[in-house]
Formats: structure tokens, C-alpha cells, sequence
């Protein structure tokens, strides 16, 4: 009788550890000081779900983390900066780890124009996170997506500690501009509107599926296309120097860290769209691709497929694959060139 209560006591008692162990939320981001750093990292304090966050750049994450610090939610906030202590003391015991670190675009360029400068950055970082936080979820912001997932995927494979399942690219910047701008036209509240975009992060890799909405009759629409696939460019375009999206990524960002704390924390039926080392094109020799996953305490818990598509959206997809294709092998080739 005593032997039973003391082991069910004991089960409880491991039951609540690994409930409040699961509960406990560090958070970094890579890059905390920038025109999205902040803003993220200010959405980042506003979640209860985030217990720790630790705000690591080359310049500046001190100051930002002091600064934020302030805000009377419970999370523990540091800054650190680039000592050789001061990154892996930010990524120690991290549970995701976010990466907007890099240069931003200016009007005129594509975003494979930054891959010189933001490879070896985000190559480096890679090397850290795979050494002080290999099992962290990984999210990559950082321009091209498309080659600097890639970069990280290679770089945690020679460390031997790649797991397919903790790497994404964020893309839902993506969702989020198709559903605002179909809202716009229909007239409807963009909260509602879940418009799924698959492909990848630039020009016309980026592929709205407006088959698969509740407006179909989208399909085909040129000037609301060239919206979803240039969206960012508008944006540069209107901050004419002074970089890209920022505010809108970092809701973005947030929104996509806050699923996968809530899968971590055993919800189920999150789903996002993200960019991950995925089945659907391999056959093709594409390793990565972005469409609708569900979250899980593991990471990806499952990849959704493409699904039935509209013949011109089926154009589009093709057009897609093979700019993808280059910008995947490109990541690929730049890890093996300079390792
Ligand atoms: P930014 O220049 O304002 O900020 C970048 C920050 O990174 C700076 O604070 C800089 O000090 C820091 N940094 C540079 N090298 C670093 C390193 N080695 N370690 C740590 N920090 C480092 O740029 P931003 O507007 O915040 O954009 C950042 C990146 O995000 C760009 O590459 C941009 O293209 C990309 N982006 C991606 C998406 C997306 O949808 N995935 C959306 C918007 C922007
Ligand atoms: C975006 O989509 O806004 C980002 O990728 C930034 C950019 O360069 O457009």
C-alpha cells in the first residue's frame, strides 16, 4: 500500500519535473540588435511562454537586452556580445534559436545579391550553435533562405549533429503578406484568410496556392502574383536604403517561434509554412522546400503535401523548383568551398 502511493507520488512528482523542465523556455536570437533583432526580441519578452531569452550581436545586445529588460513580463532577459564567452553562453540550453543576422537588401538587389556577405555569417553562427546548442530549433531569417538553410543543414552534418527535423526557413512573411493582400481585394479580415504559399523565399520561388483557398477565382490574378512574390521588394523599395521588411518579419518571426513553443508544449494541429529538408522533391534533387508542416515536440512532426493544384499554379511551381534547385546547391557548394 505504501510502496504504491510512494510510487505513484514519485510518478507525479517526475510528471510535474518534466511538465515545468518542458516549460522552460530559453529563447536566443542571433542578430538581437538589428532592424528585426528588436523588434523580435520585444515580441519574444511579450510571450509567456518564453522564460529565458538571451539577445547575442556583433554590436549592441547589452543594450537592447537592458533596455527590454525593463518590461514587467517574467522572462530573464541578457545581452551579450561577441567575446569568445558570449555567444556560446547565448546559446547554451536554448530550445530555439533565431537567426536574423546579416545584411538587409538596398533597392536594385535580389536577395541572392547578400549571399556573399551573409553566408559566411550565417555559416559561422551555424558552427557555434551546432557546438553549444545542437538539439535547439533553428530559424534561419537570414537572406537568401533558400541558400542559408542549406549552409546551416551542411554545417550541423559535419559537426554529426544535423537533425532534419530542428531546421526551418522562415517563410511565413510570405503567408502573411498573400492573406493580407487577398483580404484587401475581398473585402474579408486578413485574420481569416490562410493562404498557403509553398516553394521558397525569393521572387518566384515564392508560390501562392489560390486554388486551395476560398478564392479560387485568384488564380491567374498577375498584379496580386507579383505582390506575393515581390512583396519584399515593395518594401525596400519604399524604405529607399534604409533596408527591408523589419516590423512585419518580426511579427512573423514571433509568430512562428510561438508555434513551435505551443507544439513543444504538447499542442497539436500547429501548423506553419516553413522551409525544411523535405521529402516532396527529392526525387527531383531538391532537398529543401517550404510548405505547410505540423509542429510537434520534436520539430517537424509532419510535412503536408503540395496538393492538388491549378495547371498555371503548376507552371509556377516548375519555375520555382528550378531557381530552387541553384539557390539550395549554391548553400551546398559554399559549405564545401569554405568550410
Ligand atoms: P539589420 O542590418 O538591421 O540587422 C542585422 C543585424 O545583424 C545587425 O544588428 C548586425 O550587427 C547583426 N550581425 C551582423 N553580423 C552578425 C554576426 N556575425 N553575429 C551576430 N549578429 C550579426 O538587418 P535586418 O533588417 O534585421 O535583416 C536581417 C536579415 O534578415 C537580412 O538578411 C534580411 O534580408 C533578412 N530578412 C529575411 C526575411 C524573411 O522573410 N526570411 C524578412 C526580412 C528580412
Ligand atoms: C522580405 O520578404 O521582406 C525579406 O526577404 C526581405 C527582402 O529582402 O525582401
Amino acid at each position: 500500500m505504501f510502496a504504491a502511493r510512494r510510487a505513484l507520488t514519485g510518478a507525479l512528482q517526475t510528471r510535474a519535473f518534466s511538465a515545468s523542465a518542458r516549460d522552460l523556455s530559453k529563447v536566443t536570437v542571433l542578430g538581437a540588435a538589428g532592424g528585426i533583432g528588436q523588434p523580435l526580441s520585444l515580441l519574444l519578452k511579450l510571450n509567456p511562454r518564453v522564460t529565458e531569452l538571451a539577445l547575442y550581436d556583433i554590436r549592441g545586445g547589452p543594450g537592447v537586452a537592458a533596455d527590454i529588460s525593463h518590461i514587467n513580463t517574467k522572462s530573464k532577459v541578457t545581452g551579450y556580445d561577441p567575446t569568445p564567452s558570449g555567444l556560446d553562453s547565448a546559446l547554451k540550453g536554448a530550445e530555439i534559436v533565431l537567426i536574423p543576422a546579416g545584411v538587409p537588401r538596398k533597392p536594385g538587389m535580389t536577395r541572392d545579391d547578400l549571399f556573399n556577405t551573409n553566408a559566411s555569417i550565417v555559416r559561422d553562427l551555424a558552427k557555434a550553435a551546432a557546438e553549444s546548442a545542437p538539439d535547439a530549433n533553428i530559424l534561419v531569417i537570414s537572406n537568401p533562405v533558400n541558400s542559408t538553410v542549406p549552409i546551416v543543414a551542411e554545417i550541423f552534418k559535419a559537426k554529426g549533429v544535423y537533425n532534419p527535423k530542428r531546421l526551418f526557413g522562415v517563410t511565413s512573411l510570405d503567408v502573411v503578406r498573400a492573406s493580407r493582400f487577398v483580404s484587401e481585394i475581398k473585402n474579408t479580415d486578413p485574420v481569416d484568410e490562410n493562404i498557403t504559399v509553398v516553394g521558397g523565399h525569393s521572387g518566384v520561388t515564392i508560390v501562392p496556392l489560390f486554388s486551395q483557398s476560398s478564392h479560387p477565382d485568384l488564380v491567374g490574378k498577375a498584379d496580386l502574383l507579383q505582390r506575393v512574390q515581390f512583396g519584399g521588394d515593395e518594401v525596400v523599395k519604399a524604405k529607399d536604403g534604409a533596408g527591408s521588411a523589419t516590423l512585419s518579419m518580426a511579427m512573423a518571426g514571433a509568430r512562428f517561434a510561438e508555434s513551435l513553443l505551443k507544439a513543444a508544449q504538447g499542442q497539436k494541429g500547429v501548423v506553419e509554412p516553413t522551409f525544411v529538408d523535405s521529402p516532396l522533391y527529392k526525387d527531383q534533387g531538391i532537398e529543401f522546400f517550404a510548405s505547410k508542416v505540423e509542429l510537434g515536440p520534436s520539430g517537424v512532426e509532419k510535412i503536408m503535401d503540395v496538393g492538388k493544384v491549378d495547371p498555371q499554379e503548376q507552371k509556377l511551381l516548375d519555375a520555382c523548383l528550378e531557381d530552387l534547385k541553384k539557390n539550395i546547391n549554391k548553400g551546398v557548394a559554399f559549405v564545401a568551398e569554405n568550410p
